[in-house]
């Protein structure tokens, strides 16, 4: 096995279970490596430090699988974590059909993302490495989960980065184009072949809800980048008066009008527009709501993009701020993990202070529990929000 000696010091990262060696943390190569072949890892002086796959044309890597000798990193030992994992889900009783199965790092199986959707599974391979057990992936699925079918998603971004092979695909039975899942006494339809990500955002579930214990009846209410109207169709279920969801995506649009039909709810206007644009008009307009929520994409894929996006989370905030009425709640959140829940309260800040508001902070919320994270890696929590009582 291809023998990889780590500089010194980075081993106390390691043996505090963070996963990742990065390029420029790599002392020695025992030979010249393969990109996706099993390595050892040790350090400087030559100690064990764990098993991991490599890729060594990319930023990270070396992610490991394993800090323990007699646990190498085998399509055993693939299967024993999806089990694991499995059983993680089991016991949080997520009222839904749909959930994570597996978030990679966090359960231990860095570069694979698989989504449930009642009996239809989304698998996503992000990593060279990972991509190496697809076949062991997909017969564990089977036999842990009987599903109808698994289809293969792909993340361009990783894709690219990490020069995948794989292609959008069905890797077992059939997948409809739209499957309908539950989410409480919800009901949603996802499309696991055209959909975003791999279908549905699952992680916002317990915020879905969360809204929905602020409707006391008749609030007007703004979802803003709404994509399937999961927060929309949300508030106007729990009584909200007028809810307006706004997304860029015609196909996301054409299901949350569908999801609208399927809850039997009726009146909520959709929007097809640019969040900004609208956010603009409806301050020029002089509108106001009592809940507006801002759901936006990763604004920032790496470090480097973190001022650009800030700064669009400040024209975001601004203007959602100033359509908020006096009393009204403002929810902003961020799937990047490098916008920070610390940068979200700072811009909050920044916004408060221009649109001369007072901020109370009504609730912190998380991605759902069976989105893990581990506390060891930072990178394993990626979506935060913030909800603010907007005073004057
Ligand atoms: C994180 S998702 C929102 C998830 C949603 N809140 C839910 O609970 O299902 C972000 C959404 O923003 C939309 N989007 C991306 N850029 C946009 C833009 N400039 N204006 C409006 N929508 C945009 C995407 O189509 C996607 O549906």
């Amino acid at each position: 096995m291809l023998q990889v000696r780590v500089k010194p010091g980075v081993e106390k990262k390691l043996k505090s279970r963070f996963p990742w060696v990065y390029r420029k943390e790599i002392a020695s190569y025992s030979r010249t490596p393969k990109k996706g072949e099993t390595v050892v890892v040790r350090d400087f002086s030559g100690k064990f430090l764990g098993y991991g796959y490599i890729n060594p044309d990319v930023n990270i890597a070396i992610r490991l699988l394993s800090f323990d000798k007699n646990v190498k990193p085998t399509p055993e030992l693939i299967k024993k974590r999806l089990k694991k994992a499995y059983e993680y889900r089991k016991s949080l009783n997520i009222p839904s059909n749909a959930y994570r199965l597996v978030h990679s790092e966090a359960d231990f199986l860095p570069g694979l993302i698989v989504d449930v959707y009642d009996r239809w599974v989304a698998v996503e391979f992000t990593t060279y490495g990972m991509e190496e057990y697809k076949q062991t992936v997909v017969e564990t699925l089977i036999e842990l989960l009987q599903p109808e079918g698994i289809y293969e998603k792909i993340n361009e971004f990783s894709k690219k980065v990490e020069g995948l092979r794989g292609e959008e695909q069905l890797l077992y039975g059939h997948v409809p184009e739209e499957v309908v899942i539950q989410e409480y006494d919800l009901k949603f339809y996802v499309n696991i072949p055209e959909g975003q990500k791999t279908g549905m955002f699952l992680d916002q579930r317990n915020a879905r809800y969360f809204l929905r214990t602020l409707i006391k009846g008749g609030e007007r209410v703004l979802d803003v980048f709404c994509h399937s109207g999961g927060f929309a169709i949300s508030a106007k279920k729990a009584g909200a008066g007028e809810v307006i969801g706004v997304d860029i995506s015609d196909l996301a649009l054409e299901l949350a009008k569908k999801n609208e039909k399927l809850n039997g709810l009726e009146g909520i206007k959709w929007v097809e527009a640019n969040a900004f644009d609208f956010l603009k008009e409806q301050h020029k307009k002089g509108e106001k709501y009592d809940i507006v929520i801002i759901d936006p994409p990763s604004f920032a894929k790496n470090k480097a993009a973190v001022p650009n996006a800030l700064r669009g989370y400040k024209e975001l905030l601004v203007r959602g701020l100033h359509i908020t009425k006096p009393g009204g709640i403002l929810a902003i959140f961020s799937c990047s993990f490098h916008i920070t829940e610390q940068h979200l309260l700072e811009v909050l800040q920044d916004a408060a202070y221009d649109t001369r508001k007072v901020l109370r902070v009504r609730a912190k919320t998380y991605q759902d529990l069976d989105h893990p994270w581990i506390l060891q890696i930072p990178n394993t929590l990626y979506l935060k929000g913030v909800w603010v009582e907007v005073l004057d």
